[in-house]
């Protein structure tokens, strides 16, 4: 490790208050594998999965990192990084196949054994319901775009509340409902793979309800741990002072950010400005009954942070891992580079001072109505070789990861810019290198390095870097 890590780990150690928790977190289809195993049914991703063109070099997610069969060995790398908490997702489909009706015993156990094996290492669960897996047959009746996955949500939800919920020590029901609805239903570059555009909107309140429901449903189970939600957030900038640039920064704003949080958080859907009422319409005519189904008191607000988006006027050269989607291109918009930041493997800025000004925006929304925070996902991909042998330098993790939880401490500390803000954590995406959705295996986020051919884990500097803190801390 580098002498200027090890500076950075005393200083940041030093600004940790003693109940902060240092995790990881990951998801369910990123490293299991094992998809057709142990009873598992197939979800939307599967099946999104094996249409050609859909992933990067048509990597398959059937193996990932094999964690259905490792999850000892990995629980082990934990227990050795020294973290608090581990925030994994539960797979629908591997507890109840079809989305609804009988639960999956094998499904059940694996959970179970992974939490307690989570207990015994002193970890405490974070357990998320939906990072992405729908069920197939319930994708194949719309998924999201279906208001009734709201309510199969909440079933499946408090059949987990019910297995788990004496040890589970912290639930988020979803995962970035953004992403779900912007690249799934919005513009298929992930599963499903609709590209409806502004259409896609019901996905939105779908997603939100089934969150409100679940909370609802948790909670009638029992369960002891907290409840909250994690949603993606990013502030968003014009590309330039034009006002076309301005106002469709708002529009990309309100899509990104407010459609999710305002509802949970406030109780109602954001006004659009006056041009962007007619796409918006859909989410204008939510009973109040499912408004307050949504508007749940929740026990922390999960925050994932990346890069900040920069907006500009007209269709261009937007793009994702498997190129510029012809949805994208009938957008009346696409996001812009900041030239003044450097980038990561997926070409995102670094921007870790805008995780700070991301949580004073936050507080200055919504105020007293935002729960004490834990940032649930923080990390980036840097390119790194497929085989290795020997360490791994990955000071531009290192650097990513130090920077960004130096920036949410300053932030939150008194004097800080979100000094008001209640921070409680900071998840690093993610502890293994994993199926990165429609990156394939092309973007490596791990603390540990994962050989896809043998499945060798290998811990990078940034393990040890992390470890480092975490030990430094109980000094
Ligand atoms: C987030 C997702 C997570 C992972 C990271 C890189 O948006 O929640 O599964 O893909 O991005």
């Amino acid at each position: 490790m580098t002498v200027q890590g090890s500076v950075a780990v005393q200083v940041l150690a030093a600004r940790l208050s003693p109940g902060f928790t240092l995790g990881v977190a990951s998801a369910a289809f990123q490293i299991e594998g094992s998809l057709s195993a142990g009873g598992r049914g197939p979800s939307g991703w599967d099946a999104f999965a094996e249409k050609p063109g859909s992933i990067l070099d048509g990597h398959s997610p059937a193996v990932a990192c094999d964690h259905y069969n490792r999850a000892p060995e990995d629980v082990e790398l934990m227990r050795a990084l020294g973290i608090d908490s581990y925030r994994f997702s539960i797979s629908w489909p591997r507890i109840q196949p079809d989305g609804t009706g009988p639960f999956n015993a094998a499904g059940l156990d694996f959970y179970d054994r992974l939490i307690d094996q989570l207990l015994e290492a002193g970890i405490s669960p974070m357990a998320t319901l939906y990072h992405w897996d729908t069920p197939l047959p319930l994708e194949h009746r719309g998924g999201w775009m279906n208001r009734s996955t709201a309510e199969r949500f909440a079933e499946y939800s408090a059949a987990a509340g019910r297995r788990f919920g004496d040890r589970v020590a912290q639930w988020v029901t979803l995962n970035e409902p953004v992403s779900v609805t912007l690249n799934g239903y919005a513009l298929g570059v992930h599963a499903p793979g609709h590209d409806l555009l502004f259409k896609a909107l019901p996905s939105v309140h779908h997603q939100l309800l089934g969150h409100g429901l679940a909370v609802q449903a948790l909670r009638a189970a029992g369960v002891k741990g907290g409840i909250g939600v994690a949603n993606l957030h990013s502030p968003v900038r014009p590309a330039s002072r034009k006002i076309s640039d301005r106002l469709l920064a708002k529009v990309f704003d309100l899509m990104m950010n407010r459609v999710y949080a305002d509802p949970i958080l406030l109780g109602h859907y954001p006004k659009p400005p006056l041009i962007a009422r007619p796409w918006f319409r859909s989410l204008g005519k939510a009973s109040d009954s499912d408004l307050r189904n949504i508007h749940q008191p929740l026990d922390f607000y999960g925050l994932n942070y990346y890069c900040p988006v920069k907006v500009a006027t007209g269709p261009g050269p937007d793009h994702s891992p498997v190129g510029t989607t012809e949805a994208m291109a009938r957008l009346p918009f696409h996001t812009a580079d900041f030239p003044e930041y450097g980038t990561t493997g997926f070409g995102w800025p670094v921007a870790p001072e805008h995780l700070g000004i991301l949580l004073r925006e936050l507080k200055d929304r919504y105020g007293a109505a935002l729960p004490p925070l834990y940032i649930t996902e923080s990390g980036a991909s840097f390119p790194e070789p497929d085989h290795v042998s020997g360490p791994i330098a990955d000071t531009n993790r290192i650097d990513y990861l130090a920077s960004h939880l130096g920036h949410a401490l300053a932030a939150t500390s008194p004097g800080g810019i979100a000094e008001d803000v209640e921070l409680l954590g900071y998840y690093v995406w993610t502890l293994l290198d994993n199926f990165e959705w429609a990156a394939g295996f092309s973007q490596r986020f791990g603390l540990v390095h994962v050989d896809f051919d043998t499945l060798e884990r290998t811990p990078k500097d940034s393990y040890y870097w992390y470890q480092a803190l975490a030990r430094a801390r109980r000094a």
